[in-house]
């Protein structure tokens, strides 16, 4: 396999977010998100880790990028902290953050790398999550306005934008599970969250297509493919109802399909939320939609949970080979997810915006032999080219992560980077999958 059987066009990159990389969680006027104060709870994170100082990429953001550019990779994605810039999450502005932000994007662009900016990688602002967060129906209007400030100021140089990233996750991990900032429960506040989240997204990307007439706009959701412990037609539905909740929920209403109520009953709850010209402002035009795959779920039906009657079968129980995150290896999950969402009509491209795995990685005699990681990066290429030949308009594939960074309620333990970083020092070692990757794309 090599890099021109993917053709000319095809973009390559390498991502990241703001508050796994930043730090810097209170410097030059920064405001607390909910992150910060989830971080701060005892018993939230793994190990009590909290990511006051991450990877100080807020400090080091140029020798990462002279990183970037070591490894030859054209394309760059990161996110900009709504409480750095709006450190109350409305106006006024903090012009250091904007600051910030600004020698970034010059600096990838003296470099020859194209910015990829995410308008929203999790870090609500505190002070809005004090008024209800994204159960708050205003946090449409909230967002718009933060959208507006980043367009007026990034605008200029920067074409590709994500509006959200990965909404499924922080809805259910966040306001379902409780398990993610800003550690709220229960049914009630996710469906609110993610009516609001959804129409936030058309919102945000209308007002990007005003604002920036060359500007190429998507928005990521995280997709798994999904199969049936067993052939049993109660495994089977339990099957296409987590399919439905993992992959379809929240981009159906924005491909203007409405949400998949039938196929998932609880959604039925959203039309207590839903306000009277609400679908007709869900859908949006999107370039490019981004996808995230990282594995399969194998999925039982159980009457132990309730809304969705069903159950994953861990990768541990399954007893197969999985990553630090107990996520099944699992290559071909990459070949079917683009095949299904190929077969939506609304998708113009799609874009991998994240691919990688974590594996607990050492630095020996100066070198990091990570071989799992450039076989599962390798093997995922393969069926990205699979689906390719078959026609499926994928155009790009960004690998997560440019180095270690702090994994959310995992900590620093689930080390993703092409790039070691030891926390204590915040030394940098390229690994030897960065190794490869920089010779695959030279
Ligand atoms: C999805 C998220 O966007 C990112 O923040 C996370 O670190 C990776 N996947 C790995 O879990």
């Amino acid at each position: 396999m090599n890099k021109n059987q993917f053709g000319e066009d095809f973009l390559w990159g390498v991502s990241t977010a703001a508050f796994q990389i930043e730090g810097a969680h209170d410097s030059d006027g920064k405001g607390s998100s909910i992150w910060d104060v989830f971080t701060s709870q005892k018993g939230k994170i793994k190990n009590g880790h909290h990511a006051l100082t991450a990877c100080d990429f807020y400090n080091n953001y140029q020798d990462d990028i002279n990183l970037i550019n070591e490894l030859n990779i054209p394309n760059f994605r990161f996110s900009i902290s709504w409480p750095r810039i709006m450190p109350t999450g409305i106006h006024p502005i903090n012009q250091a953050g904007i600051d910030y932000y600004n020698k970034i994007i010059d600096s990838l662009l003296a470099s020859g790398i194209e910015p990829w900016i995410t308008l929203y990688h999790w870090d609500l602002p505190h002070a809005l999550e004090v008024k209800g967060g994204w159960t708050n129906r205003e946090s449409v209007s909230w967002f718009s306005d933060y959208v507006e400030v980043c367009v007026q100021y990034f605008g200029d140089r920067v074409k590709n934008w994500m509006v959200i990233n990965e909404p499924s996750v922080f809805t259910g991990a966040g306001y379902f599970l409780g398990i993610h900032a800003p550690g709220r429960r229960g049914i009630t506040n996710y469906l609110k969250a993610m009516h609001h989240v959804t129409l936030a997204t058309a919102a945000g990307a209308k007002i990007i297509r005003e604002r920036i007439p060359n500007a190429n706009i998507g928005t990521t959701f995280s997709c798994t493919h999904i199969e049936p412990a067993t052939e049993s037609s109660k495994d089977i539905e339990a099957a296409k109802r987590v399919d439905t909740l993992l992959n379809r929920t929240f981009i159906e209403p924005i491909l203007g399909l409405g949400y998949p109520q039938k196929d998932l009953p609880v959604l039925k709850k959203l039309n207590n939320y839903i306000a009277p010209d609400d679908l007709n402002n869900l859908a949006f035009d999107f370039d490019f939609i981004g996808l995230q795959c990282y594995t399969r779920e194998v999925v039982k039906s159980s009457i132990l949970t309730p809304y969705i009657g069903a159950e994953l079968v861990s990768a541990e129980k399954r007893n197969v080979i999985s990553t630090e995150m107990g996520w099944e290896v699992y290559p071909p999950a990459m070949y079917h997810v683009l095949k299904k969402f190929n077969e939506y009509k609304g998708i113009k491209k799609i874009i991998i915006t994240e691919n990688g795995a974590a594996f607990p990685d050492e630095v020996k005699n100066g070198k990091v032999h990570d071989i799992k990681r450039t076989h599962f990066i390798q093997d995922n290429l393969e069926q990205i080219l699979k689906a390719k030949n078959d026609g499926v308009n994928v155009d790009g594939y960004f690998v997560w992560s440019l180095t270690d960074n702090f994994e959310w309620a995992e900590g620093y333990n689930a080390r993703f980077g092409l790039i070691h970083v030891d926390f204590e020092t915040q030394k940098r070692t390229i690994k030897n999958s960065g190794l490869w990757f920089k010779d695959f794309l030279s």
